[in-house]
C-alpha cells in the first residue's frame, strides 16, 4: 500500500511467522507433512547412493560374489526411481502449499481493501496497488516455498550435527560453536538489509507499474501531442531506479555463502589451535579428531544453506507483514452498531423519491472548509439543481449524501432520518448515481446494466435498455447484449456507454437519483438522447442534478447555487435571473459560449 496501514505496531518476525502459519498454513498441516516427508526420503534416497556404491565395490570388485549383481543394479534403479517420486511430490506439495496459502491471503488483501473509505482508496494510485498486490504475493510465496520446509529440514542436520560435534569431543564442540552467535548475528544482520532491500523494491516496482498505467490510460495523449520520448524517459528514470535496489538484493543475497565461509574460517583456525594444542598434551587421538572434523565439516552446510535461505525468507517476512497490515486495516465510515435500514416512504401521488434535507453541513477534505454551514432542502420526488463555478463543492454534496465521508458540522436526512443513524448498504441502495465518467467494466453489455440489480431477469435488462433509449443500438453490436464492453469500454462512443450506464441505474430503481455532469461529455445529437433517457430515468424520483449547461437544469423546481462552499442563491430559473446574481452572470456567460463538439 502507498498509503501507511492505520495499524498502532508493526508486526515483530514471530508474529508474522505465527500468523502465516495459523492463518494460511495450519490449513494444510497434512500437504505441510507429505512435503516434509518427501524430502526426508529425497535426502535419505541421495545418501543411499554411496553406500550402494560401496556395496558393489565391495561385493562385486573385491569378493567377486555373481549373485549380487543383478540385485544391486536394480537397487540403483529402484533408489532413483524412489528419489526421483519423492522429489516429484516433496516439490509439488510444497509449492502448492504456497500457492494457495498465497491465493488466500491475496483473497483476504483485496476483499478487505476493497472494504475501505473512498479516501483511503483515492489514495493508491491503481498501477501501485496491482503492483504491491503480485509483489509482495510473490515474496511471500518464494518464502513459504522455499523457506519454511527448507529452513526447517536443515536446522534438524543442523542439530543432528552439532549433537554429533560435542559428543565426540565436547571441549572442543563448544569451541567451535563459539562463531555460531557470529554467524547468527551476520545473518540477522543481511536479512535485514534485505527486508529493507524487499520493502524498496516493492515501492519501487508500485511507481514503475504507475507510470506504466499512466502511459497505457494516457496513451491518446501521449500519440496526438507526440510525448513518446517524453515516456520513454519517465519509464527509463524508474527502470534505474529499481535496478539499483534489486542491485543490492543481488549484492545480499550473494554475500550470504561468502559471510558464513568467513565464520568457517574462523571455526577452523580455533579447532587447528585447541587440538593442536590438546595433541600436544597427549589428550586427542588422530581418530577422534578426524572424525569430529568430518561432524565439522557436515555442520557447515546446513549453516551455509540457511544463510542463503535467510534473505529469501526475511523478504517475504516484509512482504507478508505488508499483506497483514493491508489485510487489518479497517474502514471508517461504517453502519453505526444497531443501526436500522433507511426506510423511503411510500410512493404517494406517483412520486418514489424520498426527501432530502442538508440542514447547515459543514465539511472539509483537509484544511480548508469545502462546506461552510450548507443548507439544501429537496421535497420528495422533485428535481433540483446545483450550479456554480468549478471546485464550489458541487460533487462534494453528493459525496456526502453517499456518505463517502463524514461531516464536520450539521446533518443530512433523508425522510427524516439521519444518514449515519441508518446501515450504510440501505443508505447506498436508495440512491442512484451517473456521472460524466460512465464507468463500464470488461464484460458483456447485458452483464454491465445487469450490475444495477444483481439477478435482474433478461426481459428486466432489455425493458432497463429500451427505456435508456440503449436497446436499438445494442442489437447492432456483434453479439447483441452478450457482446464484450472491452477495456475501459473503448469499443463505444461516450454516448453509448453513457446510455448504458443509464440502463443500469434504470434497473437500480433507486428513489433518489444523483446527476453529476451526465451530458456534458456529449455532443449535441448525442445529448439529446442522453436527456430523453434521463428525463425517463428521473420520473417519479427525487432527482438532484449538477450541469455546467444552464440549459439543462431550467425545468428544475428549484436552483441552488453554490459558491465557494457556500449557497448564495435559490429559487428557480426566472427568479434568479430576474435576482441579476451569479446564476444570471454564469447564464449570460453560458448562452455565448459555444457548444462543445
Ligand atoms: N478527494 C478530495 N480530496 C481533497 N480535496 C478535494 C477532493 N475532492 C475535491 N476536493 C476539493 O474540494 C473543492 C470542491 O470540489 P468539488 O469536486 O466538490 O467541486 P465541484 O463544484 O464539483 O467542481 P466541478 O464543477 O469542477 O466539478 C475543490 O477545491 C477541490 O479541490
Ligand atoms: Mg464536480
Amino acid at each position: 500500500m502507498a498509503t501507511p496501514p492505520k495499524i498502532s505496531k508493526d508486526l515483530s518476525t514471530l508474529a508474522v511467522i505465527r500468523r502465516l502459519i495459523r492463518d494460511y498454513v495450519s490449513r494444510q498441516w497434512g500437504l505441510l507433512v507429505l512435503a516434509v516427508f518427501c524430502m526426508l526420503l529425497t535426502s535419505a534416497m541421495g545418501g543411499a547412493i554411496p553406500w550402494l556404491v560401496n556395496s558393489v565395490t565391495k561385493q562385486i570388485f573385491m569378493r567377486h560374489m555373481g549373485e549380487w549383481l543383478l540385485p544391486l543394479s536394480l537397487a540403483a534403479f529402484g533408489i532413483m526411481a524412489l528419489r526421483a517420486a519423492s522429489l516429484f511430490f516433496g516439490k509439488m506439495t510444497i509449492d502448492s502449499l504456497g500457492e494457495r496459502a498465497v491465493a488466500r491471503a491475496q483473497g483476504d488483501m483485496f476483499g478487505s481493501l476493497i472494504q475501505r473509505d473512498l479516501a483511503d482508496l483515492n489514495a493508491v494510485h491503481s498501477g501501485q496497488f496491482v503492483s504491491n498486490f503480485i509483489y509482495d504475493a510473490t515474496l511471500m510465496r518464494d518464502a513459504l516455498t522455499q523457506g519454511v520446509a527448507a529452513i526447517a529440514l536443515e536446522l534438524v542436520q543442523l542439530f543432528v550435527y552439532v549433537g554429533y560435534v560435542l559428543l565426540s569431543d565436547w571441549q572442543l564442540g563448544l569451541a567451535s560453536l563459539l562463531a555460531l552467535p557470529g554467524v547468527a548475528w551476520a545473518m540477522e544482520r543481511l536479512g535485514g538489509s534485505m527486508r529493507r532491500a524487499a520493502t524498496r523494491g516493492m515501492q519501487e516496482t508500485g511507481d514503475l507499474s504507475v507510470v506504466l498505467s499512466e502511459a497505457m490510460d494516457g496513451r491518446r495523449v501521449i500519440k496526438a501531442y507526440g510525448l513518446e520520448a517524453h515516456s520513454v524517459s519517465r519509464v527509463e528514470a524508474r527502470l534505474a531506479a529499481r535496478l539499483n535496489t534489486l542491485l543490492k538484493a543481488v549484492r545480499l543475497r550473494a554475500a550470504a555463502a561468502p559471510m558464513t565461509d568467513i565464520f568457517a574460517g574462523l571455526v577452523i583456525a580455533i579447532v587447528l589451535f585447541f587440538a593442536g594444542y590438546q595433541n600436544l598434551h597427549g589428550q586427542l587421538t588422530l581418530n577422534t579428531f578426524f572424525a569430529f572434523l568430518t561432524a565439522l565439516l557436515l555442520a557447515q552446510q546446513p549453516v551455509r544453506n540457511l544463510s542463503q535461505l535467510w534473505p529469501t525468507a526475511s523478504a517475504g517476512i516484509a512482504a507478508a507483514s505488508r499483506m497483514f497490515a493491508a489485510i487489518d486495516a479497517r474502514p471508517r465510515i461504517v453502519s453505526p452498531p444497531g443501526a436500522k435500514k433507511l426506510k423511503v416512504a411510500a410512493p404517494t401521488n406517483g412520486t418514489k423519491g424520498g426527501a432530502v434535507s442538508f440542514r447547515d453541513v459543514s465539511f472539509s477534505y483537509q484544511g480548508d472548509a469545502t462546506l461552510d454551514h450548507v443548507t439544501l432542502e429537496i421535497p420528495a420526488g422533485r428535481k433540483v439543481a446545483l450550479v456554480g463555478p468549478s471546485g464550489a463543492g458541487k460533487t462534494t454534496i453528493f459525496n456526502l449524501l453517499l456518505r463517502f465521508y463524514d461531516l464536520n458540522g450539521g446533518s443530512i436526512a433523508i425522510d427524516g432520518q439521519d444518514i449515519h443513524e441508518v446501515t450504510l448498504e440501505s443508505l447506498r441502495a436508495a440512491i442512484g448515481v451517473v456521472s460524466q465518467e460512465a464507468i463500464l467494466f470488461d464484460e458483456s453489455v447485458a452483464a454491465n446494466i445487469a450490475l444495477g440489480r444483481p439477478g435482474a431477469s433478461q426481459k428486466q435488462i432489455e425493458q432497463a435498455a429500451r427505456d435508456a433509449a440503449a436497446h436499438d443500438f445494442i442489437l447492432e453490436l456483434r453479439s447483441g447484449y452478450d457482446t464484450s464492453v472491452g477495456e475501459g469500454g473503448l469499443k463505444l462512443s461516450g454516448g453509448q456507454r453513457q446510455r448504458i450506464a443509464i440502463a443500469r441505474a434504470m434497473l437500480r430503481n433507486a428513489p433518489i437519483l444523483l446527476l453529476d455532469e451526465a451530458t456534458s461529455a456529449l455532443d449535441t445529437t448525442s445529448e439529446r438522447q442522453v436527456q430523453e433517457a434521463l428525463s425517463r430515468l428521473m420520473q417519479g424520483r427525487t432527482t438532484i442534478v449538477i450541469a455546467h449547461r444552464l440549459s439543462t437544469v431550467q425545468d428544475a423546481d428549484q436552483i441552488y447555487v453554490l459558491d465557494r462552499g457556500r449557497i448564495t442563491e435559490s429559487g428557480n430559473h426566472e427568479a434568479l435571473i430576474a435576482r441579476g446574481g451569479l446564476y444570471a452572470q454564469l447564464y449570460r456567460h453560458n448562452l455565448t459560449e459555444p457548444e462543445p463538439v
